[in-house]
C-alpha cells in the first residue's frame, strides 16, 4: 500500500511539471499563431522579421520554450512508463494456445490474451520469438491501466482477403487504448502481395492503426509489406514513435510508411522508411508534429497532404521536420493541396535535410490532381502560409529542384529559403519554378526563384 502511494506521488512529481509545460506550450502556440495572423496583414515586410524572431533573433527564447516543452511532454511519459513496467504481470499469447508455427491461425489466442492483459493492472502482453499468423484484430480499450505490448517474434497477416471482409481497412487496430507502449524488436508483416495487385487509393488499408488513443509509445519494431499504409495514427494525442524500420517493395502501390491524421503532439524519431508511396504523410487535423532523424528511400518522400480533396476543409499546423535523409525518392519535402479546398497548412519547417538524387526535392503543389481526368480550375484553395526551408542540401534527379506551384487565388505566403544548395544529379544546372509566391531568401540559396515569373534564373553553387 505504502509503495503504491509513493508511486502515485512519483507520478505527480513527474507529470505535473510536464503538464504545466505542455499547457504553456499550447499557450505559446496560440501566441505565435496570433502573431502570425497579425503579421499577415502586412506580410511582405512583416514576414522576414517573423522568421528571424522565431529563428535566431530576439525572440529566440519564445521558440526555445516551445520546442523544449513539446519534447518534455513526451520525455516525461517515457519515465512514467519505464518506472512501472517492472512490477507488471506478463501475459503471453502462448498461454492462450498460440502455435506460432507461421501456418496455424493464432487470432483467437491474441484476442484472449488481449482481454486478460487489458483488464489487468499494468500488464505486459508478449508475443514470443515465433511467427504468428493472424487475421484482422481490433484491440479495444479502454484498459484497466497502462499496458505494454511486446512483440519479440513476427506477426504475419493472413493473405486471404476474404478474412478482411468485415473491415477491409484495418489489420491490427488499437482502438481507444491510452497509456500504451508497443515495442519489442520483433516484426509486423502485412503480407501485402495479394493487395498490391488491385490496389485502390480510397480507404487505404492499414497494417497497424492507432485510433482515438492517448499517450502512446511505439518503438523498436520492423513493419514490412503492409497491405497498404504501414502505420497510421488517427485521432491520437501525445505520441512518441522511434526506431521503426518500415519496408515494402518500391513498386508496391499505396504503401505509405507512417500516416498521421487528426493527431496532435506526435514526435517521430530515428525511423528508416523505404516503401512504395509517401514515406511520411501528414494530413488534415494534425498539429504539432515533429519528425527528426528520418531516412527515406525508396518511396515518395515526406508529404504534408494531400489536403482539401472534394472541396473539403483542411487544417494542419506546427509541423517540423528536422534532420532527414532522402535517397532516390520521387519527392523530398512536399506540400500538396487540391483546388477547391479551404483551410490552411501553416507554420511548417523543413530543416537540416540531405537530398540524394530526389526527383522533386522541394515542392509546394496547390494544383495537386491525382486523377485520370485533369482537374478543373477552381477559385478556392487550402492556404499555404509560413513555411521555412533551412539547410537543405544535395542533389535533384530532375532539373527542377525547387517548385512552388501556388494557387492564383490563394498565393503562398511567408515562404522562406535559407542556406539551400541543390544541384542536378546530371550535369545540368538545377532550377527553381515559382508561381504565385514571393520567396524570402537568406544566406546562399541555390537555385533561386526567377525574378520574373516564368523565367529561370540559374546559379552555380560551389
Ligand atoms: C470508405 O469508408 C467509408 C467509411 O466506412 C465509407 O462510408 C465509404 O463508402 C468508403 N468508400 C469507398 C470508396 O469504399
Ligand atoms: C532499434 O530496434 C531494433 C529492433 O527492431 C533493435 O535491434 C535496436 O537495438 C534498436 N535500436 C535502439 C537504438 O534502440
Ligand atoms: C528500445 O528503445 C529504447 C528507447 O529508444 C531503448 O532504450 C532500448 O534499448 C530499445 N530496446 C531494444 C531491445 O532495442
Ligand atoms: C538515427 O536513426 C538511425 C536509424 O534508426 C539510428 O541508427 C541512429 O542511431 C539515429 N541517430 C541518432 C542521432 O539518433
Ligand atoms: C478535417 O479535420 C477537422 C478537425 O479535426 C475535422 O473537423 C474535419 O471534418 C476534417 N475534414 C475532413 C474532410 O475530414
Ligand atoms: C537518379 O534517379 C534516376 C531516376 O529517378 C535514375 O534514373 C538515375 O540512375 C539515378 N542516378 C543515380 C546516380 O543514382
Ligand atoms: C509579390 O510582390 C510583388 C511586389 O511587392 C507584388 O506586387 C505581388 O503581388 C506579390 N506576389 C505574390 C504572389 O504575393
Amino acid at each position: 500500500m505504502a509503495l503504491q502511494k509513493n508511486e502515485l506521488i512519483l507520478f505527480f512529481i513527474i507529470t505535473l511539471p510536464s503538464f504545466v509545460l505542455c499547457y504553456s506550450s499550447l499557450h505559446e502556440n496560440q501566441l505565435i499563431d496570433k502573431y502570425v495572423d497579425e503579421a499577415s496583414e502586412f506580410y511582405s515586410k512583416a514576414y522576414p522579421s517573423y522568421f528571424n524572431t522565431i529563428d535566431d533573433g530576439s525572440n529566440l527564447f519564445k521558440g526555445l520554450i516551445k520546442e523544449s516543452a513539446d519534447v518534455l511532454c513526451l520525455k516525461s511519459f517515457d519515465k512514467v512508463d519505464s518506472s512501472t513496467s517492472s512490477s507488471a504481470e506478463t501475459v503471453s499469447v502462448n498461454d492462450f494456445g498460440a502455435e506460432g508455427d507461421g501456418e496455424t491461425d493464432d487470432t483467437k489466442a491474441f484476442e484472449m490474451a488481449w482481454k486478460v492483459a487489458c483488464s489487468s493492472k499494468e500488464a505486459v502482453m508478449v508475443a514470443p520469438k515465433k511467427t504468428y499468423r493472424i487475421k484482422p484484430i481490433r484491440f479495444s480499450g479502454p484498459c484497466k491501466s497502462q499496458l505494454t505490448v511486446q512483440i519479440l517474434g513476427t506477426l504475419i497477416a493472413s493473405d486471404d482477403r476474404s478474412d478482411f471482409s468485415k473491415d477491409g481497412r484495418h489489420w491490427l487496430i488499437f482502438d481507444g487504448v491510452s497509456n500504451l507502449v508497443v515495442e519489442g524488436g520483433g516484426a509486423i508483416n502485412g503480407n501485402g502481395k495479394n493487395w498490391w495487385q488491385n490496389s485502390c487509393k480510397t480507404n487505404k488499408s492499414k497494417a497497424l492503426t492507432f485510433y482515438k488513443s492517448k499517450n502512446l509509445m511505439v518503438r523498436n519494431l520492423t513493419i514490412q509489406d503492409g497491405q497498404q499504409i504501414h502505420v497510421s495514427f488517427q485521432k491520437c494525442m501525445n505520441v512518441e514513435v522511434s526506431n521503426l524500420s518500415i519496408t515494402a517493395p518500391p513498386k508496391s502501390p499505396n504503401t505509405d510508411g507512417i500516416h498521421v491524421t487528426d493527431t496532435q503532439n506526435i514526435l517521430i524519431t530515428s525511423c528508416v522508411i523505404a516503401t512504395g508511396d509517401d514515406s511520411l504523410s501528414i494530413v488534415n487535423g494534425s498539429k504539432t508534429v515533429q519528425a527528426s532523424n528520418i531516412t527515406c528511400g525508396s518511396g515518395h518522400g515526406i508529404s504534408i497532404g494531400s489536403l482539401g480533396s472534394g472541396n473539403s476543409k483542411a487544417y494542419v499546423s506546427d509541423i517540423t521536420v528536422n534532420g532527414a535523409k532522402l535517397y532516390g525518392t520521387t519527392n523530398g519535402v512536399r506540400i500538396k493541396t487540391w483546388q477547391g479546398g479551404s483551410g490552411s497548412a501553416r507554420n511548417i519547417r523543413f530543416q537540416n535535410i540531405e537530398m540524394h538524387n530526389v526527383t522533386k526535392p522541394i515542392l509546394i503543389d496547390q494544383y495537386y490532381c491525382d486523377r485520370k481526368k485533369p482537374c478543373k480550375e477552381q477559385r478556392s484553395a487550402v492556404e499555404v502560409k509560413n513555411v521555412v526551408y533551412k539547410n537543405i542540401k544535395g542533389t535533384s534527379a530532375s532539373d527542377v529542384a525547387i517548385k512552388f506551384d501556388c494557387s492564383k487565388s490563394f498565393p503562398c505566403l511567408g515562404i522562406m529559403l535559407q542556406d539551400i544548395n541543390l544541384q542536378h544529379e546530371g550535369r545540368k544546372t538545377a532550377k527553381a519554378l515559382c508561381n504565385n509566391v514571393n520567396v524570402t531568401s537568406i544566406g546562399v540559396v541555390c537555385p533561386l526563384c526567377p525574378k520574373l515569373e516564368g523565367q529561370y534564373e540559374t546559379c552555380q553553387c560551389l
